[in-house]
């Protein structure tokens, strides 16, 4: 299981701390794109989000809470990211979405809020390279893990297996040494963790605690 690193919650010397979450053991930097209009909060444009991670060596893995979900990918595709991703609740032509993600050579995921049943994915779990489960409401880092989600990750877990479907479950809020156990033993593959690790000096720590888990049998 993959460990991907949201900075939503550092708040101070942004650009610094940064370099010093991609010097961690992570494997990804997870960037939560928030436009005032999906999600109340906003975050960075592609012009900041560039400058603060020039010094940066991580895969990036783009999480789009967005409603122009179009104008976002032409913009973030720059950044030559391993993932886009966007959310299901935000467009009426997903089918679209991913065609454009894929014609940039990059590898699409559609992401889930905690009310939204799995099944609306029907028609593209086939064509998915990642499902993006939120286990928070999308908004704002720091929140409690909803625990419901166990049950769409097994969900998921037991359509991919049926179908021989290639995507990864990802897993999204409120992730810390405590939860990380239960989201490997559901087979999770990437598990996204935000103030866990940036709440304290020693990201490395936290990153240690986390993938300690991870491995501990
Ligand atoms: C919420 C974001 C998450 C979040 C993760 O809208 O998508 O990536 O910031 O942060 P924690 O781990 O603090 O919940
Ligand atoms: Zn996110």
């Amino acid at each position: 299981m993959k460990v991907s690193a949201s900075f939503l919650s550092i708040n101070d010397d942004l650009e610094k701390n940064i370099i010093k979450l991609d010097k961690t053991t992570i494997d990804y930097l997870h960037l939560d794109i928030m436009d005032g209009k999906f999600v109340k909060n906003k975050t960075w444009d592609i012009k900041n989000i560039k400058k603060l991670l020039k010094n940066t060596q991580k895969p990036k893995d783009v999480h789009l809470m967005v409603s122009n979900i179009k104008k976002y990918v032409k913009q973030f595709r720059k950044l030559k990211p391993e993932y886009i991703t966007f959310h299901y609740e935000a467009t009426k032509n997903c089918f679209a979405m991913m065609g454009l993600i894929k014609k940039y050579g990059i590898k699409v995921g559609i992401s889930i809020k905690p009310n939204t049943p799995v099944e609306k994915l029907n028609p593209y779990f086939k064509y998915l390279n990642l499902i993006l489960v939120m286990s928070v409401e999308p908004g704002e880092g720091g929140q409690e893990f909803i625990p419901e989600t166990i049950d769409k990750i097994k969900q998921l877990d037991v359509i991919r297996k049926a179908n021989k479907y290639q995507y990864l479950i990802e897993v999204d809020g409120g992730i810390n040494n405590q939860n990380i156990n239960l989201l490997r033993e559901n087979n999770v593959d990437i598990v996204v963790a935000g103030s866990y690790i940036t709440s304290i000096k020693g990201y490395q720590r936290r990153v240690d605690k986390l993938k300690a888990d991870i491995t501990k049998q």
